[in-house]
């Protein structure tokens, strides 16, 4: 009996030590905490880079495997953090860490572990060419999401605002699911964000989603 008291008594010591998860540790282990919130709990800091602690949520494997291999740019105006400090555009800044095959697929799979609760999935039919044009105009002109993010014209050129993450290469880079949900509710993911909320049907959020899986690395020119 008081062995088993003493077990639970050094299990609950080694819990209370450990609050991170597995994956998180994986991750501090490699300094991603110093700039990144791995913990949704963590909320008394202040981080030089973007949330990571529903990073299973939002991204898609490959691309966080590339990524990590050869960082790209997401937000070429620099990343903005909550009480709106901007780092500096990303050009001006240190080139994120970057690592080897192997060490990229560990990252990989420990940020894919980080979720939050589980999103519904959305239906995800492929557009018609009706419904792309008139989601493109509503992406241009009647929502303007253009002004704040890059995106891909009919030629393939990259064009548009940035003060918003780009979304050149949204089909590979995001989940379906995560973009629904992000539309449907930011405020899962970040306090206050500068994108503006948006009242808007929920045939119109699915075509944005759909809309959004079409912009591919691929299909730059
Ligand atoms: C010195 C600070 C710093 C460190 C250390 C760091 N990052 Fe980052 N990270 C950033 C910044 C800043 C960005 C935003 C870059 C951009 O938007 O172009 C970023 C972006 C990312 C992104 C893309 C996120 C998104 O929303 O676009 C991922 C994934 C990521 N980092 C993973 C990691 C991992 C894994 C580690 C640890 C191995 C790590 N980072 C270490 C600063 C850092
Ligand atoms: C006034 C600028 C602005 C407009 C207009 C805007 N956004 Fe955003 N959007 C942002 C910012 C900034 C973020 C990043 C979150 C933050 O920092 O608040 C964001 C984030 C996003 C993300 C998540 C990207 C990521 O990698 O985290 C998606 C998807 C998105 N916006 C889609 C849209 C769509 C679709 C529209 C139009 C219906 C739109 N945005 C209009 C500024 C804007």
């Amino acid at each position: 009996m008081i062995q088993r008291i003493l077990t639970l008594f050094c299990l609950g010591g080694l819990l209370s030590l450990s609050p991170l998860s597995a994956e998180a540790n994986v991750l501090e282990e490699n300094n991603c905490g110093s700039c990144h919130r791995l913990s949704s709990e963590d909320t008394d800091k202040t981080f030089s880079g973007p949330d990571l602690y529903y990073a299973g949520n939002k991204f898609q494997p490959e691309w966080l495997r590339e990524f990590l291999k050869e960082p790209t740019v997401v937000r070429p105006a620099g990343f903005i953090t909550d009480p709106g400090f901007l780092q500096g555009a990303s050009e001006n800044l240190d080139p994120h860490p970057s690592f080897p095959d192997e060490k990229a697929n560990v990252l990989t799979k420990s940020l894919l572990g980080l979720k939050i609760s589980e999103q519904t999935p959305v239906v995800r039919n492929a557009l018609s060419k009706g419904q792309r044009a008139k989601i493109k105009y509503q992406f241009e002109r009647t929502f303007g999401c253009i002004s704040c993010h890059q995106s891909l014209n009919l030629a393939g050129k990259v064009r548009g605002g940035i003060s918003g993450p780009s979304l050149v290469n949204a089909g590979n880079r995001l989940q379906a699911d995560w973009i629904a949900s992000w539309l449907q509710k930011p405020e899962t993911y970040m306090s206050k964000s500068r994108m503006p909320l948006y009242k808007m049907e929920s045939d119109t959020q699915n075509l944005f989603v759909q809309f959004l899986m079409t912009l591919k690395k691929e299909n730059i020119k």
